[in-house]
C-alpha cells in the first residue's frame, strides 16, 4: 500500500510503510504548509525544478538527513554546491534506490534559482515516475500538458497521477483532464491550484471534467493523505 501525504501547495511524500519520498519540498514561507522542514523524515528529495516553490527546503532537509536529492545534473549540481548529497540523473533517465526506482520525465516548464541580481540556471524541469511496493506513481511538477504523456502512461501503468490544474504557471484545468486522459492513470490527485492567488481555483470543478472519464480524482487539501 501507498500513502501520499499532500504538504501544501506542491509539495507531497510517498511512502510505502517502510521507505518515504518528498516532493517538490516548499514549506518555509509556503502559507499553507502543514508542517516545518524540520519535521520531515524522508529517504530522497525529489525536487522536480529550481523555482522557489518547488526546490524550497530541500538543501536544508537532504544536509540534515544525509539523504540524497535526486534531480537532473545541472540543478543537482547547484545543491551540491550548497553541502547536499545528490543523484544526478537526467531526464528519460530511470535508477533504482534502495526504496524503490526513478525515472525522470520531461516537463514543459522553466527552471532556475531566482537572486537579488542573479538568476541561475538549473537545467531542464522534469517530472517523475516513482516505483515503490510494485506501483507506479507520476508527480508531473510544473508542466503543461504534452502528448507523450500518453508513453509515460504507457510504459509505466499509472497508479495515480499527480498533476498541476492552476493555469497561469502550468496545466489549467481543461488541459489537466486530457493530460489524465493520456496518462490513464487509475487515480489523480489535483495539485498547484491553492498558494497564490493567480492560480486559486476549485478543484471540484476538475474532479467534475475527469470522473466522467471514469478516472478518480483524489482531492487532497494541506495535511490531508490518501492511500493507494
Ligand atoms: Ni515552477
Ligand atoms: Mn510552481
Amino acid at each position: 500500500m501507498l500513502t501520499i501525504r499532500s504538504l501544501g501547495h506542491a509539495c507531497y511524500t510517498l511512502s510505502d510503510g517502510t521507505h518515504t519520498v518528498i516532493f517538490d519540498p516548499w514549506l518555509t514561507g509556503n502559507p499553507e504548509a502543514a508542517c516545518s522542514p524540520g519535521d520531515v523524515r524522508v529517504d530522497a528529495v525529489l525536487p522536480s525544478h529550481g523555482h522557489s516553490d518547488h526546490l524550497g527546503d530541500a538543501i536544508e532537509i537532504s544536509k540534515r538527513l544525509n539523504v540524497p536529492i535526486i534531480a537532473v545534473y545541472e540543478l543537482t549540481m547547484y545543491c551540491q554546491r550548497h553541502g547536499a548529497p545528490v543523484a544526478p540523473m537526467h531526464i528519460g533517465g530511470a535508477h533504482d534506490f534502495p526504496f524503490g526506482r526513478v525515472k525522470l520525465t520531461p516537463a514543459w516548464h522553466g527552471s532556475s534559482v531566482v537572486g537579488d541580481d542573479l538568476i541561475e540556471y538549473t537545467g531542464m524541469p522534469c517530472g517523475f515516475v516513482v516505483t515503490m511496493d510494485g506501483r507506479n506513481v507520476y508527480y508531473a511538477g510544473d508542466t503543461a500538458l504534452f502528448s507523450d504523456m500518453k508513453l509515460i502512461g504507457e510504459l509505466d501503468p499509472l497508479e495515480v497521477a499527480i498533476l498541476p490544474i492552476g493555469d497561469n504557471f502550468t496545466m489549467g484545468m481543461k488541459d489537466a483532464a486530457k493530460a489524465a486522459e493520456f496518462l490513464q492513470a487509475k487515480a489523480v490527485i489535483p495539485t498547484h491550484w491553492s498558494a497564490f492567488d493567480v492560480i486559486k481555483c476549485d478543484p471540484e470543478d476538475y474532479a467534475a471534467l475527469i470522473e466522467p472519464l471514469g478516472i478518480k480524482c483524489v482531492i487532497l487539501r494541506p495535511g490531508e493523505e490518501a492511500q493507494f
